[in-house]
């Protein structure tokens, strides 16, 4: 392999630097042009065009780094570059330049998703160098690199890129999104791919980053499990093994895996050895319409936190108009329960975001009155609603945002007591998709349901019961569309307790 001399290391750090700082120059131009009706308060976002998936996640010198997938020159996916934001709580978020661009023969059709570590103090992103192979986009190859900081802000295409050219078998040039951790003296890579139509993971073993050896196919579908698996990553929690991943190309089954693609996890034990999880059933992460590509990391503190990219390949977006894209949900931590459920919590930091404060309590609600209406309004709200099931004899009740005054607009979420579904109606929603997700929440009996939202100005993320089921979703409703409803069905209802705080908007 030729090295790269110490000049030509130069050359190639500088033309990096330049094609950074010209994009971050159209950025800055672009942003004047930029529509920001449904820009989000509290969550990340680009600050223009489009943006995918979280990449590299670390806590490092203290601070919380997230970069993502980001096309900085249209609404729509192109050349992918690595934008980057910064946090010391996860809720105050500044903006740092494009940490990576396409600017070397094995990534000049993009910089794919990918990971960080820290290697004795150097921030290092490894992520995936994409090559097209022709003029149409349908064939590519597909490198393994690295990219090293010492500030955490400005980054350096390692001379021994690439560090992983060749695949392991034919995978039709599909292997990418390598997540890296070390486990003892170790460094351990995953990367997801496929082999004629079974999506797998494959797991990688080094000692410096630089040198990988391959170990083995770490899981793989069935052959009911789609063709291709995405953004793998591997964790431990609770004493158990978990692989999260996102597979293309999982039939629909009942009210299972409606979207286009998924985003879910296997739990089992990983032999490091011989590379080999064993696994018990594949489940999805979030029951929404919007999530895709999550990644996690574990801070300072030893807690396992996830984002996901809060939208899905194809569906209309119709901020594109706007001249932006994409979004990442709020931070969740991870746990995962002792009948190996995975669990999602907002991260307890996001009460920092919250201003005015509505507790109500014992509300009756008539099923010949429709709807109570909750006195707050807004299209940024964290809302706490708890329903007590003792003495309810109707068989559903629910809350219902972002309504307009007319009653033409709603987004429902509701549970029905007969069958404990929980639904995600956003066939009124306004623009954008409509449709229903529909999931059992199972697990603990309980007599209380707590329905946590968290709902931002293009968006709508619930945690039911402590994150036993989490359904996420973007909805594009009038501005004035602001007002929160409970119903219920069959029957009268107390509803327990209301919370509600307005949340602040970090970007405003
Ligand atoms: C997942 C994904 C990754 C890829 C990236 C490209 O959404 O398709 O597999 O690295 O997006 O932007």
């Amino acid at each position: 392999m030729v090295r790269l001399n110490d000049v030509e290391r130069l050359v190639a750090l500088s033309r990096h630097n330049e094609i950074v700082k010209e994009a971050e120059r159209r950025v800055q131009q672009a942003k004047e042009k930029m529509d920001s009706t449904y820009r989000l308060a509290y969550h990340i976002m680009a600050p223009v065009h489009w943006m995918n998936d979280p990449n590299g996640l670390i806590q490092w010198n203290g601070e919380y780094h997230v970069f993502y997938q980001f096309h900085p020159d249209s609404p729509k996916w192109g050349p992918m570059h690595w934008g980057h934001v910064k946090s010391k709580d996860f809720v105050h978020w500044e903006r740092a330049p494009i940490a990576l661009a396409p600017s070397e023969w094995y990534d000049e059709g993009g910089c794919f998703s990918g990971s960080a570590v820290n290697d004795h103090g150097v921030l290092t992103l490894i992520y995936t160098g994409n090559v097209w192979l022709n003029e149409e986009q349908t064939e590519l190859k597909q490198y393994q690199c690295l990219a090293t900081s010492k500030d955490g802000i400005h980054f350096e295409k390692d001379p021994a890129n690439p560090v992983l050219s060749e695949p392991p078998f034919d995978c039709q040039g599909h292997i990418r999104d390598p997540k890296v951790w070390k486990r003892g003296e170790d460094w351990y890579m995953v990367l997801g791919t496929r082999e004629g139509n079974n999506g797998k993971v494959v797991l990688y073993k080094s000692k410096d980053l630089r040198h990988w050896e391959y170990v083995n196919i770490l899981a793989q579908s069935d052959g009911s499990l789609g063709y291709m698996w995405e953004c793998p990553d591997v964790f431990r929690l609770n004493g158990k093994d978990i692989l999260l991943f996102s597979p293309q190309g999982i039939e629909p089954v009942g009210d299972r895996f409606q979207n286009l693609h998924q985003t879910g996890y296997l739990v089992g034990t990983l032999d490091e050895e011989t590379g080999k999880l064993t696994h018990g059933a594949f489940e999805e992460l979030d029951k929404g319409f919007d999530f895709y590509a999550a990644q996690t990391f574990e801070d300072e503190r030893g807690r396992r936190i996830l984002f996901g990219w809060m939208d899905m390949w194809e569906s209309p977006m119709p901020t594109q108009e706007h001249g932006w894209a994409g979004a990442l949900t709020i931070p969740r931590l991870l746990e995962l329960t002792d009948d190996e459920k995975l669990l999602m919590k907002p991260v307890p930091e996001l009460q920092l975001l919250r201003e005015e404060h509505t507790h109500l309590e014992s509300i009756s609600v008539k099923q010949h009155e429709a709807t109570y209406t909750v006195p707050v309004e807004g299209d940024r709200l964290e809302l706490l609603v708890r329903f007590s099931l003792t003495d309810f004899r109707g068989n559903a009740f629910g809350v219902k945002v972002r309504c307009s005054s007319d009653g033409s607009e709603e987004t429902i979420f509701r549970y029905d007591t007969g069958d404990s579904v929980v639904t995600f109606d956003r066939n009124r929603s306004g623009r954008g998709e409509g449709g229903i997700r529909r999931a059992v929440l199972d697990g603990s009996k309980t007599d209380l349901i707590t329905f946590h939202l968290f709902i931002d100005r293009s968006s709508v993320e619930l945690f039911v019961n402590d994150g036993r089921l989490v359904m996420t979703g973007r909805i594009y409703p009038s501005e004035t569309s602001q007002g929160i409803e409970l119903f219920t069905e069959g029957g009268d209802a107390t509803v327990f307790s209301v919370d509600a705080w307005k949340l602040k908007d970090i970007w405003g």
